[in-house]
């Protein structure tokens, strides 16, 4: 199985972004949090500071979004040409919509699940994503530890990706470390979101190189 390490810059100098992204060239896709206080009690950055993030990072952007009204705003971020954009199955009633605007701007689409939102209410429409994140915190802040029962969401999220054929990734995103990736990547997903436990080092590419080897050794 590919293993995707995908820095979040939540955790990053948002002061310093081009000598901060600079650190972190080994990654797979660059994660990016776009939060509106609405959908989670946290504001980080909209439209504006993800099309200048795109120009200077050295990987492509992975776009998060916990935001409300994801049919309309979600289309305008993959305009920006950015690798994939995340919204949650909870801000809509109409996931493949958004997800047919989604690929017929260019970008991949992802649907995010919050802890709570069970994988079977879903599990039917996973054909229509290229990729599925299963939250393993709740939405809204870094340095959460992980919920361990998500694990079993993983599971059962790659028991219907696998089930269905698809080649759909299956991401997790919060509290994700290097002590617990291998058992993550054991319940099946593929592709990781890390913010703290990379940006707390000073060598970025050295932790997201371990982490990659230690998902990798499953
Ligand atoms: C939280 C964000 C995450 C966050 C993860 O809602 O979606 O991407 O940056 O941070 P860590 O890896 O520190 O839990
Ligand atoms: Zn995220």
């Amino acid at each position: 199985m590919t293993v995707r390490i995908c820095p979040s810059i939540l955790s990053a100098d948002f002061a310093n972004f081009e000598s901060e992204l600079a650190t972190i060239s080994d990654s797979d896709l660059i994660h990016v949090d776009v939060m509106d206080n609405h959908f989670v009690p946290n504001l980080t950055f909209g439209l504006s500071t993800v099309e200048r993030l795109q120009q200077l990072a050295p990987k492509p952007l992975d776009v998060h979004l916990m935001i409300e009204d994801v049919d309309y705003w979600a289309e305008q971020y993959a305009q920006l040409g950015v690798f994939s954009v995340t919204f949650h199955a909870e801000a809509t009633d109409s996931p493949v919509a958004v997800a047919e605007k989604l690929r017929a701007r260019g970008s991949r689409a992802g649907l995010a699940l919050k802890p709570s939102t069970p994988v079977e209410d879903y599990a039917s429409i996973f054909g229509s994503f290229d990729q599925i994140l299963v939250m393993t915190v709740e939405p809204g802040f870094g340095g959460q530890p992980l919920i361990e029962q998500t694990l079993l969401k993983v599971t059962q999220a790659r028991e219907v990706i696998d089930r269905q054929g698809l080649e759909t990734w299956l991401q997790v995103d919060g509290g994700i470390e290097l002590a617990n990736i291998s058992r993550v990547a054991e319940a099946g997903a593929d592709t990781f979101v890390a913010g703290s436990a990379i940006f707390k080092h000073d060598d970025r590419n050295a932790q997201i190189a371990l982490m990659r080897a230690a998902a990798s050794n499953t």
